[in-house]
Order: C-alpha cells, then sequence, then structure tokens
C-alpha cells in the first residue's frame, strides 16, 4: 500500500464528519460495474496517496481478483464510500509455498470514517480470501499511519518486519500480517518475511 500524502491526511482529519446515510450497502466489485464505479474507486484512493497509482495498477487487481475487492454504498445514490482491493497469489520464497493474500488498497470517505466501514471492509476481504485457503494475509503501512495501523492491529494483524525508508516521501512502513492457518512444523510461513512481493509502494 502507498504512503497518505501529508497534505491530504490533514484535510482528511479536518473534514466534517456526517453520520451514516442509514445502513450502507456492501458489495462486491463486477466488471459490469467498471465504468460505474472505477472513477470513484481510483478518486477515493489516490485522494489520501502521496504516490497516486496509475490506471493500470488498478486493472491489475480488478481484473484478477474482482472478486476480492468491497465497496461501501451509500444506500440514498449508491456512490462510493468506501473500498478494499485486494489480491491472492501463491507466493513461493519461502521452504514451503503458501497462498498469500495482500491488501493493496483501502480507503473510506473522510466525512464517513470513525464508523466501522473499513473494520466491515476489510473483515469481508479477509473471510473472502480465507474462504479460497489463504494462509495468511499481508499488507503494508506507513508507521505513522496511526488509524490504519490500529484497525489492523485490532483486527489481529502482527508487525512482521520495519521496511526502513520505504515509500518515495522517506517515510518507513510496517509490514503486517494475519496467520489464517497454524504455522507448520517445516516453516511454511515465516514471520520473518521478505519483501519480494511489494506490489506497491
Ligand atoms: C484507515 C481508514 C481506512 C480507516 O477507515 P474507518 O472507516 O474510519 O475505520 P473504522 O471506522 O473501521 O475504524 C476506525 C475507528 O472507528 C471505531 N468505530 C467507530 N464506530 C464503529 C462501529 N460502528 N463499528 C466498528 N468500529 C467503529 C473503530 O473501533 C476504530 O477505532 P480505533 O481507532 O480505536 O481502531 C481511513 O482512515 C482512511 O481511509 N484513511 C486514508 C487511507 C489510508 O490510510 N488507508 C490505509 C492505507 S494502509
Amino acid at each position: 500500500m502507498a504512503a497518505a500524502a501529508p497534505s491530504t491526511r490533514g484535510d482528511a482529519e479536518s473534514a466534517r464528519k456526517e453520520e451514516l446515510p442509514g445502513e450502507l450497502n456492501y458489495i462486491q466489485y463486477q466488471h459490469s460495474l467498471e465504468a460505474q464505479y472505477l472513477p470513484a474507486i481510483r478518486a477515493l484512493i489516490s485522494k489520501d496517496l502521496s504516490e497516486p497509482y496509475s490506471i493500470y495498477v488498478y486493472r491489475y487487481f480488478l481484473y484478477q481478483w474482482g472478486h476480492l475487492c468491497y465497496m461501501a454504498l451509500n444506500p440514498t445514490d449508491s456512490s462510493l464510500i468506501g473500498v478494499v482491493v485486494c489480491k491472492l497469489e501463491m507466493h513461493s520464497s519461502h521452504s514451503a509455498p503458501t497462498l498469500r493474500g495482500y491488501i493493496a488498497m483501502l480507503a473510506v470517505s473522510a466525512a464517513y470514517r470513525g464508523h466501522g466501514v473499513a473494520t466491515a471492509l476489510v473483515k469481508m476481504a479477509i473471510d473472502a480470501m480465507a474462504k479460497r485457503n489463504a494462509d495468511e494475509i499481508v499488507l503494508e503501512t506507513e508507521e505513522t499511519n496511526i488509524p490504519a495501523m490500529r484497525l489492523y492491529e485490532r483486527l489481529g494483524f502482527l508487525r512482521s518486519k520495519k521496511l526502513h525508508r520505504y515509500y518515495l516521501n522517506g517515510n518507513s512502513a510496517y509490514r503486517l500480517v494475519l496467520l489464517l492457518k497454524s504455522p507448520d512444523s517445516d516453516g511454511a510461513t515465516d514471520l520473518g518475511l521478505d519483501e519480494d512481493d511489494s506490489a506497491l509502494r
């Protein structure tokens, strides 16, 4: 996951907080929704990133793993309030390959933060990857991104590694990991994760 932009993070913190407009609709992304939602997904995610992704990065994830992308929609007008984007693939740098989930992007509209929307989205993504037999789920987050660190640690993610000066802005990150299965005796799941599959920086 890329670093949050310092300027927009400040804006987000000072953004007007709103009550949720009723019960949100949580839906899985489908390719038929691309025209309707891809621009909004890009806008929501890039608003808070210091290193915006190109359209190809979004398509890389959504074409292959759209079923691991969940959106929270406003029930009144179906506008996008939050989104999580993931992937799931074999990771073979360990002695035994693991099926590794990766949370690539997560964002909630600034006005609707603090209502559990991201928690609900991440739980849906974890459940979807667990159902597909994932061994573990990893992600990187900026060490100064306290809301994200709290959210993931509350959901059981552990800090596996500090990645010094990981982002282009010079900030460091933590690699977080959620183990979905017990590490086996021959070390299939290794908390000393390497850095080779950081799809995004
Ligand atoms: C990080 C981010 C996704 C969190 O989104 P959010 O919807 O505010 O997250 P949640 O509401 O689920 O959790 C935030 C807090 O609200 C609390 N909360 C309030 N009402 C809640 C409810 N009804 N249900 C669950 N949690 C609730 C949570 O307990 C949590 O408290 P904590 O800070 O003690 O952990 C959001 O701040 C964001 O989009 N930031 C910019 C992009 C970003 O940094 N993404 C992550 C990159 S790694």
